[in-house]
């Protein structure tokens, strides 16, 4: 049976994960967060006390590296490194400049692109990430670029960590995005651009619900559900 895909793009803080998980569970197709599979690399390369800019640390760490990704009953991506559930792990800001730096590495990408394709051959998908449409699928059935201004997407991060618990600055959280983004979009390996087939939605002022509402439409418009 030939599964659908969509395929989402864009830069941190777009809200493409809350976004694609959520229209995943409209859908019932399985959500893929890749973002959280790259950060799971840069765990195994902070376990080893890696260099993550320096390929030849990097590299050697990917063989036999043993990644699993599960779900919980409400349908949440979890991350399994060596067995253990690195969830939580993955997310701590360490990790996030870590995964960028470890993704601009070719031979990182190069391991987990079957990884990723092999999710979409056995489901349909909604996968996020900054190279689905250009590189991983680009057969995908729906391909968005979603994006928003730095500001506001620094200003829903801020809200994202302080509901966390956790500590954050607008300034620091603004300037992180900002560098991030310039990160994945000059490496010279598969770099966060919108494919010339994808839709551009910018959700810089719209909430939530609108968001979903576009993307509900823009996925009505290219397949049949
Ligand atoms: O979406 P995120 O912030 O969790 O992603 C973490 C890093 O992983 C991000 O800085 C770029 C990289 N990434 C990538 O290069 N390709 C993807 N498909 C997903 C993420």
């Amino acid at each position: 049976m030939n599964h659908k895909s969509i395929a989402i793009d864009g830069p941190a803080g777009a809200g493409k994960s809350t976004l694609a998980r959520k229209l995943a569970e409209k859908l019932g197709f399985l959500y893929v967060d890749t973002g959280a599979i790259y950060r799971t690399v840069a765990v195994k390369v902070l376990w080893e006390k890696a260099d993550p800019a320096d390929p030849a640390q990097v590299i050697p760490l990917l063989e036999g590296l043993e990644i699993h990704i599960g779900y919980d009953s409400d349908g949440v991506q979890r991350m399994y490194l060596e067995g253990e559930d690195v969830s939580a792990a993955i997310r701590k800001h360490k990790v996030s400049g870590m995964a960028s730096q470890v993704s601009a590495i070719p031979e990182v990408r190069a391991f987990l692109l079957d990884f990723q394709r092999k999710l979409a051959r056995e489901s349909n998908v909604v996968m996020d990430g900054r190279d689905i449409g250009t590189v991983v699928l680009p057969q995908a059935d729906v391909k968005i670029f979603l994006t928003a201004a730095p500001e506001a997407r620094a200003k829903r991060r801020l809200l994202e960590l302080e509901q966390r618990g956790q500590e954050a600055n607008f300034d620091r959280v603004l300037q992180d995005i900002k560098e991030r983004d310039w990160q994945d979009e000059h490496r010279p390996s598969a770099p966060l651009r919108r494919a010339e087939d994808a839709t551009l939605l910018d959700t810089t002022q719209l909430n939530l619900d609108q968001s979903l509402e576009a993307l509900l439409s823009l996925v009505k418009e290219k397949i049949a559900l």
